[in-house]
């Protein structure tokens, strides 16, 4: 049976909650799930304290490493994610983001390839910047963004959108089930190529003062590979690559010492 991650990202168990039951609800009529909820707000994530020492010197030194790890270690251990959030100003809630700020070291040193992940978000609409926000973070930590499902104020809609809604809700949950059973890492675009490429222009660059960075990709002898994992890049992308790092790079050194 697959396994499924709500981390609910509200304060409450409000409408977010009960568009995440709904999308699960559907899931189960495609396929049973097991699921796991993780509210946030148990957690009493306190506050970063822009120590930096996650990137530093290890995530392990991070004063709220028991809890932070905790998760990370559920996520890594279930087959899809969903990641939900009311919207709050057009953005994903303080909770929500905090936790996303506790995973910044993922951005430096992502370990979460081919783990799916889907948002769930509820509020009036104006659902694209959390997605957004979301697939940004999810992509940068090496995982798979498969989707958002945005549910505006549900008990208030009219039939006729209703059912549209639920349409959706039944749509992507075939779509995530679907994502699920995928086992193969994403193909590469020149984009995740591109972000590859300037990290390790980073981690080269940082060798004194982000250690745990350069340790890191030093371990995993990134610095001598084409992509984090084993990909074939084209002669085309290679060249396409290699000119458009020597450019970031040209503009780097014009602002910052070091690379
Ligand atoms: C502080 C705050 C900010 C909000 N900002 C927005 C917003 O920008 N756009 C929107 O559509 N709804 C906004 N809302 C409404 C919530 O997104 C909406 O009521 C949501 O369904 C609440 O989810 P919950 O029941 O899980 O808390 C906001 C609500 C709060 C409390």
């Amino acid at each position: 049976m697959k396994k499924v991650l709500a981390i609910i990202g509200s304060p409450r168990k409000g409408e977010t909650y009960k568009a995440v039951c709904r999308f699960i609800e559907e899931l189960n009529k495609v396929e049973q799930v097991q699921v796991e909820y993780i509210m946030l707000s148990r957690y009493a994530i306190s506050d970063c304290t822009g120590c930096h020492n996650c990137i530093k010197k290890g995530e392990e030194t991070c004063h709220e490493n028991v809890k932070v790890h905790e998760i990370q270690d559920k996520i890594k251990n279930a087959d899809g994610i969903i990641l939900s959030t009311p919207v709050y100003n057009q953005h994903v809630t303080a909770l929500m983001k905090k936790f996303m700020d506790y995973l910044t070291f993922l951005w430096h040193r992502p370990s979460m390839f081919g783990v799916k992940f889907f948002g769930v978000s509820s509020g009036g609409g104006m659902f694209g910047p959390v997605f957004k926000y979301l697939k940004m973070n999810v992509e940068s930590w090496g995982g798979i963004w498969v989707d958002g499902l945005g549910v505006p104020h549900y008990d208030t809609l009219t039939e006729k959108f209703k059912d549209k809604v639920d349409e959706d809700i039944r749509a992507k949950a075939r779509k995530f089930i679907k994502a699920m059973e995928v086992k193969t890492l994403p193909r590469l675009n020149f984009s995740r190529l591109m972000w590859f490429n300037i990290w390790k222009m980073n981690a080269e660059a940082g060798k004194e003062d982000l250690k745990k960075d350069y340790e890191h990709w030093s371990k995993m002898n990134w610095f001598n590979t084409d992509y984090y994992y084993d990909v074939k890049v084209g002669i085309l992308k290679r060249i396409a690559i290699k000119f458009a790092t020597g450019m970031a790079r040209m503009f780097m050194r014009r602002v910052y010492k070091g690379y």
